[in-house]
């Protein structure tokens, strides 16, 4: 159970799968295994190693990282945020700063393909594969030139792509989408399941501005709709495996669909990589499962591990709809005579990076399995350098779960960031190299463990066979526990900072954060407290924490880390939860999505909270970071009930004052805000407005005063009272760069 939230959709989410025993394992591993990187990798960890002792008491040079990676944005000097802190505020509306205007361009069931009809909003609307899907999350921007053509400049036409995450549920039913709220017992209706199956997935859209005004173009030759049911490849070491064979894909190559698709990154050769990140909820386990399955099956474990135990309900309810595969796919139960009867293996064909090309709508995506199979937020990519690999970084968003790093074999060509077939250049950098997962050590260092068979660990792993690289694809999880990696406070967005090449992840809280047993407090997740919210009281990281990595080079085998942020309360005690010294101008809770601007270097970081909202909806902060080691080593302790104490050291960035970081933005009530992308000049920023009105009671359809949210209809945005998920695009109203 929840304590740190009381949102509905955590019914689906922040799973805790992880019982991994694995802090046990870390005493005898860690000695072998560092001895292990060290030899494998050479100089960069000499380097590393030798900085890690003093940057964290205060290394101003900032080591390696800062000599040796990116380049700060040569647009600004990141002085200062020019613009006025926007109050916490619990109010149905987008607030941003004086000077700037933030307005609807794309909101839930708008038509983009010829033959979708203007969006009623009364759900009787059909034909979700032409709209908009639902959950707007994660985006990337596509630059057009004039003509129509791929540009990396061009700022006034492009293409934006979006993941449509999930929906606003209750009781198996996506209820704004059905007239009467929909079904709310199985079996599901079809007709209800047939449009629940098109408003999840991916959407591709073209948009332009014409003196200074947004829009979107419907039946742009560029638009498109992924949802569950597109077909899509598999690639890397998974493709193939016997473990992706179903009644649809006979051969383990072909799969279908992406669902539950969060954040996103964007590849240095110009394509869309989305992460589909809760999709185990969407299954069904029949109750008797694991006895037809048969003792011993390593798909027990495996299922376990990903969060279906037997007897798993469903999300949805989408397997009780009809006898068609595009229902019976989610029961993840055995029912045939073998796998290419049935079901059982459909959920191992979710949980990857997928790659698309939007600038080619005609082309399937692509599953990148050798960047593995997680609750996958989004991956960023740190910058490409010619001769080196391709670096990217990714967390996986369940409570104790990990972060990761996939390392391309092949090293960078220049001309692959214009080449004209970009998923081919996705197939060379992303279909082979290795995977590592982190593990953060007490003095402020840590380690990048290796996941393939070439790790012994791995290969001789007593508690999971893993028999090849395609095992440790589909069930990467296990390979980590195999490891010891660290534990942490529910990984979401990963980000890398443009001006000194750092990486940033956000925990974005963990109500299992206990003093002591397998979640106890450590270095780099060393708060658990008390907060009350309305008179309920939750325990754990409550609000959340930001953690901050600096590496010689990408591919480094070691980091140095530190904690960029603690989100807490302003009022919070100073000593032991409110450590980045908030105030009311820059206070929050549960960060999670966190983009550099590209443009400016500003660091944009926003909230999905349910901890803090009884003061403030979620909302979108502005920061101008420093580096690993710009504060101080902190100690945090704790009573036990027994008497006995316990101290934790960390290691906080420096103190926050207004001149560097600041709310920028708060959204409407029930919404989370997520997905940031903008033009290449800074100018416009383009920010989702997820599922507004959350908390809204399924019994209330009908009865408008009863949502908890009219927005955007409220802003004078499209047809009908049902609050629906929207991209809003903000500019400066003199035209300037945002923030700057
Ligand atoms: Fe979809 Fe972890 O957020
Ligand atoms: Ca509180
Ligand atoms: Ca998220
Ligand atoms: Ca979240």
């Amino acid at each position: 159970m929840d304590h740190s939230t009381d949102r509905p959709s955590d019914i689906f989410n922040n799973e805790d799968s992880n019982t991994s025993t694995n802090v046990h394992f870390d005493a005898v591993l860690s000695a072998r295994l560092s001895r292990r990187n060290i030899l494998r990798s050479g100089v960069g960890v000499v380097g590393a190693l030798a900085l890690g002792g003093t940057a964290l008491t205060g290394c101003a040079t900032g080591g390696v990282a800062g000599s040796t990676m990116g380049s700060a944005p040569a647009s600004t000097n990141l002085g200062a945020l020019a613009f006025a802190a926007v109050p916490k505020s619990l109010e149905d509306v987008v607030s941003v700063p004086a000077g700037y205007r933030a307005e609807v361009l794309y909101a839930l069931g708008d038509p983009i393909m010829a033959g979708a009809a203007a969006f009623k909003n009364d759900g009787t609307d059909t034909d979700f594969d032409k709209r908009a899907g639902d959950h707007h999350d994660g985006m990337e921007w596509f630059s057009l030139d004039a003509s129509g053509k791929p540009s990396n400049s061009y700022g006034t036409r492009g293409i934006i792509a979006m993941n449509h995450e999930a929906t606003t549920d209750e009781k198996l039913s996506s209820f704004f989408l059905h007239a009467d709220g929909g079904s709310s017992t199985l079996p599901r209706k079809a007709a209800e399941v047939d449009k629940e199956l098109l408003i999840h997935g991916i959407s591709v859209i073209e948009v332009e501005a014409q003196a200074g005004k947004w829009s979107y173009k419907a039946g742009s030759a560029f638009n498109r709709r992924v949802t569950t049911m597109t077909e899509a490849a598999m690639h890397g070491p998974a493709r193939g495996s016997e473990h992706l064979i179903t009644r649809y894909s006979l051969d383990g190559a072909k799969v279908r669909g992406t669902l539950n698709n969060c954040g996103t990154g964007k590849t240095p050769w110009g394509t869309y990589a989305s992460g589909e990140e809760n999709w185990f909820g969407y299954f069904a386990r029949d109750a008797k499962d694991d006895d037809k399955l048969g003792k011993n099956n390593k798909a027990i474990t495996a299922l376990n591990r990903y969060g279906r135990r037997a007897g798993a309900a469903s999300r949805h309810g989408w397997e009780s709809a009809g006898p068609g595969d595009q229902y019976m796919r989610w029961n993840n139960s055995v029912i045939g005579a073998s796998a290419r009867d049935d079901f059982r293996n459909e959920m191992n064909t979710f949980g990857y990076i997928v790659e698309i090309d939007p600038y080619k709508p005609m082309q399937a995506l692509r599953k990148r399995s050798a960047l593995g199979r997680l609750g996958h937020e989004n991956v960023t990519f740190a910058k490409a350098v010619v001769g080196q690999p391709i670096v990217g970084y990714m967390g996986d968003d369940s409570r104790g779960e990990y972060i990761y790093k996939f390392v391309s074999e092949a090293r960078w060509i220049a001309a692959d960031a214009n080449a004209d077939d970009r998923l081919a250049v996705g197939d060379k950098y992303l279909d082979k190299g290795t995977l590592f997962v982190a593990k953060f050590k007490q003095d402020g260092t840590g380690e990048w463990i290796e996941l393939s068979m070439k790790n012994p660990v791995v290969a001789a792993n007593p508690d999971f066979e893993f028999k090849s690289d395609a095992d440790v694809a589909i069930f990467t999880r296990l390979a980590a526990d195999a490891v010891g990696a660290t534990k942490m406070d529910r990984p979401e967005w990963a980000g890398v900072n443009p001006r000194n090449g750092e990486v940033y992840i956000t925990l974005t809280n963990n109500s299992n954060r206990t003093v002591d047993g397998e979640m106890a407090v450590d270095a780099a997740n060393p708060r658990m407290y008390k907060d009350m919210k309305a008179g309920k009281e939750a325990v754990g990281n409550v609000n959340g924490h930001i953690v901050r990595l600096a590496h010689g080079q990408p591919a480094d085998s070691t980091f140095r880390w530190d904690v960029y942020l603690f989100a807490s309360e302003a009022g919070a005690d100073k000593g032991q939860v409110n450590l980045s010294n908030l105030t009311d101008a820059n206070d929050l809770s549960s960060p999670d999505g966190l983009v550099f601007s590209q443009a400016t270097g500003i660091c944009w970081i926003e909230t999905d909270d349910g901890a803090y909202t009884d003061q403030t909806n979620c909302m979108l902060m502005a920061a101008i970071p420093g580096r690993v080691g710009d504060g101080a080593k902190k100690t945090l302790s704790y009573k036990r009930s027994d008497g006995s104490s316990k101290t934790v050291d960390t290691y906080v960035g420096k103190a926050q004052s207004e001149a560097s970081f600041k709310r920028f933005l708060v959204g409407p009530k029930g919404a989370e805000i997520t997905g940031w992308c903008e033009t290449p000049d800074g100018k416009a920023m383009f920010v989702n407005i997820q599922h507004p009105g959350e908390n809204t009671k399924m019994a209330a359809i009908g009865d408008p005063a009863k949502y908890e949210s009219q927005w955007p209809a409220n802003a004078g945005y499209g047809a009908g009272k049902r609050p629906r998920s929207a991209t809003v695009v903000i500019t400066k109203v003199d035209g300037g760069q945002i923030g700057t």
